[in-house]
């Protein structure tokens, strides 16, 4: 008999729905805490598995209570979130995403992975797939934007850099696949409220980059605490039971978010927490977050025959698994232990961090070559963001320690001669303007205003979403004040999404989107600043011109009536643009890149070819260069609508000065395919445009036509 079916044959009801519960611990100042009758439900196997546990003495000796005093010894599973590193702060995801780099996204993953793994930590709640298309959603910031190709390509860097080759690996973290699904289209963009959405972006948009985590291996889902159409995902028998388990075959642990099933009762499908423990368990959520309807509900449920032993077993044996491949039975101790483990190669994690804050940062506007700055210019650095420790990582700081972050004001001071002159302003988000009258004195003194503004880190993430997602408290009052001085005004922005800044984006001499770069934000935009770097960003996202037109993104459907200035019938708003302020793709470097002669391998295609796509590139610039490059498609006529631009590869090209090169793509014949009238996938014959460029705007794109025959 297995390990696992040896255990089953001996546990007690109670030792089984231990296994399917998971407790947060608390934390105090020294560091986590096990509080009240924690210990106990270890011992007496109520517990098997917790969150919010860091530091490896701290779980090595939860994981003895649970090992050398529960009557059965079974280990603990230890999950956290890991969101964009675990000691060492890296950029947010969606500032990773404007790095177009699976290989960086994958590294920063195996780093965190084995911060957390010298922790003790052995799940994490990461990473975070859901598309997201409306940046008043405070958890954009957690996605990688608003395209399904670009998520699928992020899902499987982050899953196979936290999960290394093997669970039981020094170093290697299970990921967690989330919140599957649909999350990011809630409605009006309001954290929690419900979702309803087509099946057929159900199926082409939002459940990809899922099924991508399910083939890369993905240990473990979470499912999303939203209703969808109806049907809330923790208990969306359809969605977790049809599509995931019987369809794609998930055999991994499904982990409710935090309290969800609980809140199936506010959702109004359960009656009671027995209902809602059932439901929940029918569906095929093995671990229940801190809810402990399972714990408390399931004797009931099972009593009144709502649910039945043969899935309670189901849950524990899947529970089970996941710790057996982690290597929890056989060495439930050694995470943590001593050497800790290292990435490979050695690397320095601190400067990888500004290496990768640097290159997530995104130029927006740059006139006149205002940036970079010239070595003589004297600096005002101003604004609530220039000097905010904490504020400048983001949310979700993980275990990383405040002084472990170097704020801008420390990395220009570090990288200029000049003088670095600096005041506050005004705060963050406070109504007060009394700082505003001393920055513009600061200001004066100098030949370049280096504006820092932005969000909170608490302004995005979870339970964060913004109606205004403009300059919070009086910021704008205090750029306006400092552009008024005629100086060139360089602004850095620090926000977990899009911001609506339109005065700045006209006014002021340039502008860099800085996102959360995470704790080397500081040396990381210095060095952009300084043109020891020049930048590589691009965006993830649309940036609309107005909240109005949310959601945004560049991948819509056509209408029967095109936008035409000469035609009143045609669509558009009467107040501003179709078009965003920036398009998905945008970002200015120090130099130009001109791509011409688009070519195709074929004219014509036959369904099992391989299109190979080319096109020649030319710095034209006085420096080197690196582009980022997307192939687009855009299928003319099919049986059902294609929306005006399909993204089907991204590349990159680094380029001497005055040197030409050439970039590549293969596309696959089959991945012109979609899902027909009745959703089922289809290869349809006929013209397909090419569209080769470096953003979503599509005049600016090359462009070549090929026929598909099937
Ligand atoms: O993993 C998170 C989830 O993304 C949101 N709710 C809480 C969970 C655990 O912290």
């Amino acid at each position: 008999m297995s390990r696992i079916d040896t255990l089953l044959a001996t546990m007690t009801l109670r030792e089984k729905l231990g296994q399917l519960n998971m407790v947060a611990s608390g934390y105090a100042v020294t560091g986590p805490l096990l509080g009240g009758d924690s210990p106990d439900a270890i011992r007496s196997g109520d517990i098997g598995n917790l969150l919010n546990m860091v530091g490896a003495d701290h779980v090595n000796e939860v994981q003895r209570i649970a090992v050398e005093e529960s009557r059965l010894g079974i280990p603990l599973l230890i999950g956290l979130d890991i969101i964009h590193g675990h000691r060492t702060m890296f950029p947010v995801p969606l500032a990773e995403a404007a790095m177009f780099d699976p290989a960086a996204w994958a590294l920063t993953a195996r780093i965190a992975a084995v911060e957390a793994w010298n922790d003790g930590v052995a799940l994490t709640f990461a990473p975070m797939l859901d598309v997201s298309r409306d940046l008043r959603w405070g958890r954009m910031v957690e996605s990688a934007g608003e395209d399904p190709f670009v998520t699928q390509q992020m899902a499987s860097a982050k899953i196979k850099g936290f999960e290394g080759a093997d669970l039981s690996s020094i170093g290697a973290l299970a990921a967690t696949a989330k919140h599957f699904c649909a999350y990011g289209p809630v409605l009006a963009g309001r954290e929690y409220a419900s979702v309803d959405i087509s099946e057929r972006a159900l199926h082409e948009v939002y459940l990809p980059p899922f099924e991508t985590a399910v083939k890369t291996g993905v240990a473990a889902i979470m499912p999303a605490f939203t209703n969808l159409a109806g049907i809330p995902m923790t208990a969306h028998k359809p969605l977790l039971r049809g599509w995931l388990r019987e369809k794609l075959g998930f055999e991994g642990v499904v982990i409710s978010d935090y309290n969800a099933i609980a809140e199936l009762l506010h959702h109004g499908v359960a009656a009671d927490l027995a209902e809602a423990a059932a439901l929940a368990l029918q569906v095929g959520i093995d671990i229940d977050m801190v809810s402990n309807a399972y714990r408390k509900h399931l004797p009931e449920a099972l009593a009144r025959g709502l649910v039945g032993m043969e899935e309670v077993d189901q849950a524990v044996r899947r529970v089970l698994a996941l710790k057996e491949r982690l290597g929890l039975f056989d060495a439930p101790y050694r995470r943590g232990s001593s050497p800790p483990a290292t990435v490979a190669g050695g690397l320095d994690h601190r400067e990888v961090a500004r290496d990768m804050g640097r290159r997530s940062a995104v130029l927006l506007t740059n006139r006149k070559g205002a940036l970079p700055l010239a070595p003589q210019e004297r600096i005002a650095l101003i604004g609530p963001l220039a000097h905010a420790r904490t504020e400048m990582r983001g949310p979700w700081g993980g275990a990383a320690r405040a002084e472990d972050s170097v704020t801008l004001l420390e990395g220009l001071r570090a990288a200029v001669k000049t003088d670095v002159a600096y005041a506050v302003g005004v705060d963050i988000e406070s109504e007060d303007r009394s700082g505003i009258a001393a920055a513009v004195e600061t200001a004066r003194g100098a030949d370049v205003v280096v504006l820092c503004l932005g969000e909170a880190a608490v302004m995005s993430g979870e339970a964060a979403s913004r109606a205004d997602p403009g300059l919070p408290g009086q910021q704008q009052a205090l750029a306006d004040a400092l552009l008024a001085l005629g100086k060139k005004v360089v602004v850095v922005l620090f926000a977990g999404r899009p911001l609506i800044v339109p005065s700045l984006l006209d006014k002021a001499d340039a502008v860099l989107m800085g996102w959360f770069l995470g704790e080397q934000a500081g040396p990381a935009v210095a060095d952009l600043l300084t043109g020891a770097f020049a930048p590589t960003g691009r965006l993830p996202v649309s940036w609309p011109q107005a909240v109005g037109q949310l959601p945004l993104f560049f991948a819509h459907y056509p209408t029967g009536r095109p936008y035409n200035a000469q035609d009143h019938y045609t669509s558009k708003y009467i107040d501003v643009p179709n078009t965003p302020r920036f398009p998905f793709g945008h970002g200015l470097t120090y130099g130009e890149v001109e791509f011409a002669d688009l070519r195709t391998s074929h004219a014509e295609l036959a369904a099992d070819d391989t299109l190979r796509v080319t096109a020649t590139a030319t710095n034209r610039g006085a420096t080197r260069v690196e582009e980022t490059v997307f192939l687009f498609v855009r299928d003319v006529v099919a049986s059902v609508s294609r929306p005006v631009l399909e993204l089907k590869g991204f590349t990159k090209i680094v380029l001497d000065p005055a040197n030409s090169g050439t970039v590549a793509f293969d596309l696959p014949a089959r991945d012109l395919g979609f899902l027909d009238a009745a959703l089922k996938p289809v290869l349809e014959a006929g013209a397909f445009e090419i569209l080769l460029g470096t953003t979503a705007d599509r005049s600016r794109l090359l462009t070549a036509m090929v026929t598909l025959k099937t």
